[in-house]
């Protein structure tokens, strides 16, 4: 742990600026109670500061600010639209791959006028405009922070990241909605509860060694930096196409990206010429806008963005980038920026996420599943990063282990780590002690997983955490599957137009990678006229065992203790281990 948190970013100068930001105490009288009963929403969030988030001002009564109002869906609707999901999503279906368009999903999940009406005008009376989203599930709106602070009955702070330059608007007590519009609403987005920010995958400078002189794949990248992870590497051990010199119609390549993680062409390029990649890694289109000037500033400027824009297109090779930004770190709001456009990616990877704990909103989280199952019905891939600190998560070592949020997600497949076994050999591989893995707190374990989970309990019983109760295995384990991700033998990243390289780690380099197969995989999909792979984990687990490189060895401690230790087919530590693109592809693409 310490090892690692000496190599991430240095402060950002405009980080420290927020934080010195005091919080005065605005001269505003208080709030008086509306007369219509009111309803405190999100109930079982009941802290309203984080670490590494400063209270900076109080929000200006005219600064604007964006409502996001996600209407309740009935249980039982859900349940059956889980049901049909469920169905579709299973090769051995007649209705496998036959995913749902806007009207097909609003025929099924939608909630009512009424619902719809009512929080509409309840916009209206705040003096905002009600946007209302395609789905007809979302309403959002731009008002000044007064008429939020009035109508919420809250009081809204700026913060900002201590580490990174980041800053948010969150309420700093609980906040109310009259009864007859809290009962159809289950939250509003955002407004409690704050992202963690995604340590930088592992950062140091790649310094260039003695030319190497031989034709192996390490030194595919420039022969004075051999001995990284690279495409060629990569593809030597997965087996995927590659080059991958075209695409089929329709299909591409989603990454999101979020606050300030841009990236820039002549990186793009740098990495291109460096790796002697036969395809050009380039972005095809960008949602939520650019600045490529953030990517001359050192390491902190666009790393993590370059490690998701050059691995994931080095592996799609033709197949079309997209990035999607969105300005505020929110898995609400990047699904619903998803849901809301047309000509979506048939897959998308993630690297960030939270603790479950964390996340201590029920209805957060289920706001957050409820659009991840949208998505996934209309024949989305969801790809998560699962995590960076093994069992532990971001909260450290405690009494339970910290699942991550939403890697434990059933509608997300979650990515887990590998290292090379020998440092510098393309074979074997184990796990990486950092990745994220375990079993959810929040959602019960899916039909898909249990033989593998039951299997993997009863043989490796002996080996498994000493004290049951830090985890529950009766829920959603993850990860599904795992890619190289750890630091024996780390990516190679180009910097600054290729001045410099970066060697970089984490599941946040394994996700854009199985992104990338992925995308191969729907490549193959579409061009025989199938539909894309969309929900994809009641695929992947009937493929099962035999399509992966197995991972037995090692175990997710975070590098201090416990964690879930590898063993012969699926487990808990790198699910069914990493991807042997041949087997797999075959398996995904015959039904
Ligand atoms: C890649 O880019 C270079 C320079 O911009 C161009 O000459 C080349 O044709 C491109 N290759 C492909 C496969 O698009
Ligand atoms: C364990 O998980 C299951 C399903 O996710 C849940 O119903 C149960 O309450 C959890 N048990 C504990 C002790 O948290």
């Amino acid at each position: 742990m310490f090892f690692r948190s000496a190599l991430i970013f240095v402060l950002g100068a405009s980080a420290a600026t927020a934080v010195s930001l005091e919080a005065k105490k605005a001269p505003r009288t208080p709030v008086e109670a509306k007369e219509a009963p009111r309803t405190i929403m999100e109930q079982d969030v009941t802290v309203f500061e984080a670490p590494r988030w400063a209270r900076g001002e109080r929000v200006k009564g005219d600064e604007p600010v964006t409502l996001t109002f996600f209407l309740k869906h009935c249980p039982y609707q859900f349940a059956k639209f889980h049901a049909d999901l469920t169905d579709r999503s299973d090769p051995a279906s007649p209705n496998y791959g036959k995913w749902l368009d806007v009207e097909g999903v609003k025929a099924r999940l939608k909630p009512s006028a009424d619902a719809l009406e009512a929080v509409k005008n309840f916009v209206e009376s705040m003096g905002g405009v009600p946007a209302v989203d395609k789905f007809e599930s979302v309403v959002s709106t731009t008002v000044p922070a007064k008429s939020v602070e009035e109508h919420l009955a809250t009081v809204l702070h700026h913060h900002g990241h201590t580490e990174r330059n980041a800053q948010v608007i969150r309420a700093v007590k609980a906040y109310s909605l009259p009864t007859e519009v809290a009962k159809h609403v289950s939250v509003v987005g955002d407004l409690v509860r704050f992202p963690r920010l995604k340590p930088a995958a592992l950062v140091q400078e790649a310094h260039p060694t003695e030319a190497v002189d031989d034709d192996s794949a390490w030194t595919k990248c420039g022969s004075s930096y051999s001995g990284f992870v690279n495409p060629h590497v990569l593809a030597e051990r997965y087996g995927f196409e590659f080059p991958k010199l075209s695409h089929a119609k329709g299909n591409s390549l989603g990454l999101a990206e979020f606050q300030r993680q841009y990236y820039d062409d002549p990186d793009l390029e740098a990495f291109t010429k460096a790796c002697k990649l036969q395809t050009n890694v380039t972005v095809s289109k960008v949602e939520g806008g650019n600045d490529p000037k953030a990517c001359s500033g050192g390491f902190q400027g666009c790393v993590e963005s370059l490690l998701d824009i050059e691995y994931a297109g080095a592996v799609a090779g033709a197949i079309p980038l997209k990035v999607y930004y969105a300005t505020d770190y929110s898995l609400l709001s990047w699904a619903n920026q998803l849901l809301s456009k047309d000509g979506v990616p048939p897959v998308h990877s993630v690297s960030y996420g939270n603790d479950e704990a964390q996340q201590t909103g029920r209805a957060y989280m289920d706001s957050v599943n409820t659009a991840f199952a949208k998505l996934s019905a209309t024949g989305v891939t969801i790809l998560f990063a699962a995590g960076d600190q093994g069992v532990w998560g971001r909260e450290g070592v405690g009494t339970k282990y910290h699942p991550d949020f939403p890697a434990g997600s059933p509608y997300v497949t979650a990515v887990g780590g590998t290292d090379f076994k020998e440092k510098g050999t393309i074979g074997e591989e184990t796990t990486w002690p950092d990745g994220g893995s375990g079993f959810s707190n929040d959602f019960t374990r899916p039909k898909w997983q249990d033989s593998y989970v039951e299997k993997y309990l009863a043989e490796a019983k002996g080996s498994l955490p000493k004290f049951p109760h830090v985890y529950n295995a009766s829920s959603r384990a993850y990860p599904d599957l795992s890619a190289l991700a750890g630091v024996v033998n780390a990516y190679l990243v180009a910097l600054e137009g290729g001045k410099r390289f970066a060697s970089v780690g984490g599941t946040s380099a394994a996700s854009p990678v199985v992104a990338g197969i992925i995308a191969q995989i729907n490549d193959r999909r579409l061009s025989a006229g199938k539909s894309p792979l969309g929900w994809l984990n009641p695929a992947l687990y009937k493929c099962g065992e035999g399509v992966f490189n197995d991972v037995t060895t090692g175990k997710t401690s975070g590098g201090i203790v416990g964690g879930f230790p590898a063993a012969k087919g699926w487990d808990a530590a790198t699910g069914f281990g990493t991807v042997q693109y041949k087997p797999l592809a075959k398996c995904l693409v015959a039904n």
